[in-house]
């Protein structure tokens, strides 16, 4: 199916071949990155970042991506500044923005946002997170990480470990999982990290088989990728509940010395204590190339949408 105009709001709107596709422009916008060529692919294009949560990579790789092609961009990034400090309700908000811009990039605490935000604009919406739900576009980047670092997806022994419950990026990338062939998923959750119900039931909809462990020492020995993330801290309903999971795991060279001398850690970013700082400079360590290609994954997905 062609991009054009479409919405991105949960990774599985994606086909396998849509992701290959993907795939293969951000290669392009890799090279033409590298020769920093001037590209025009958005010339006379605006982009609205709407950003109700805080954000780095996402918000200022989607700023670059869109500058790199040519494009301006509009930021509506705190809940402060722009009229939804004045109650304005994000239903207005977004209507406003699809008639100022092409297409709208938007993250919100809350579940749901970016498919309400759809259904209300008249341009394009991308999902840059929204609460615990998805953020298909950084299971793009997670997914060209694993296939330029392994040369493949299929076939893989890939481990997910940290926040099953509430991190978004862990049920965009099972999701995006599924449109592959890994020899095998395992799942790592120490104390009652467990995926929800929800995610669990569309896993085995969409036919993705996947093992659940509580140690990653049982497993390291196996993997070809270790996928971490942070304890998602602002999505605890409860204080508690996060004081008591909130150093459930952590990585460490000592906890490597099992593993496959080519395993690959990936991680979304921000990263808090879940890895061992003297991990960074490691050949494990692959969460700041992933991190690097934010700008051309996103330049890739702007200009299939809008170029
Ligand atoms: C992630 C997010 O916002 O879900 N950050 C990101 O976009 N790279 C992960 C996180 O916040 O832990």
């Amino acid at each position: 199916m062609g991009f054009r105009n479409r919405n991105l709001i949960s990774i599985l709107d994606l086909s396998r071949k849509d992701i290959e596709y993907i795939f293969k422009r951000t290669d392009q916008m890799v090279s033409l990155l590298k020769e920093r060529r001037t590209l025009n692919y958005l010339s006379g294009k605006i982009v609205s970042l709407l950003f109700l949560e805080p954000s780095t990579r996402t918000m200022y790789s989607f700023q670059a991506a869109t500058y790199r092609l040519g494009g301006k961009a509009l930021v509506f990034a705190s809940k402060t500044t722009t009229s939804l400090a004045k109650g304005e309700n994000i239903g207005d908000t977004i209507r406003m923005m699809s008639a100022y811009s092409d297409l709208i990039v938007i993250r919100s605490p809350y579940d749901g946002t970016a498919l309400y935000a759809s259904m209300i604009s008249s341009v394009p919406i991308i999902n840059a997170g929204d609460g615990k739900h998805e953020h298909p576009t950084q299971a793009l980047i997670d997914l060209y990480t694993i296939y330029k670092l392994k040369g493949r997806i299929d076939g893989l022994i890939i481990g997910v470990l940290g926040d099953l419950k509430y991190a978004r990026t862990i049920a965009s990338l099972l999701y995006g999982l599924s449109r592959f062939n890994p020899k095998k998923v395992y799942l790592i959750s120490p104390g009652n990290l467990t995926l929800r119900e929800s995610v669990r039931e569309r896993l085995k909809e969409l036919g993705l088989r996947v093992e659940e462990v509580r140690d990653l020492r049982e497993i390291i020995h196996e993997l070809d990728v270790l996928y971490v993330t942070r304890i998602q801290r602002e999505r605890y309903p409860d204080p508690e509940e996060y004081e008591r999971v909130k150093n459930a795991f952590k990585i460490t060279l000592n906890l490597l010395k099992n593993a496959k001398p080519d395993l690959k850690i990936l991680h979304p970013l921000p990263k808090l204590d879940e890895i061992e700082r003297k991990i960074d400079n490691t050949k494990y360590a692959a969460y700041f190339y992933q991190a690097s290609l934010g700008v051309p994954v996103r330049m890739a997905l702007l200009a299939s949408i809008l170029g």
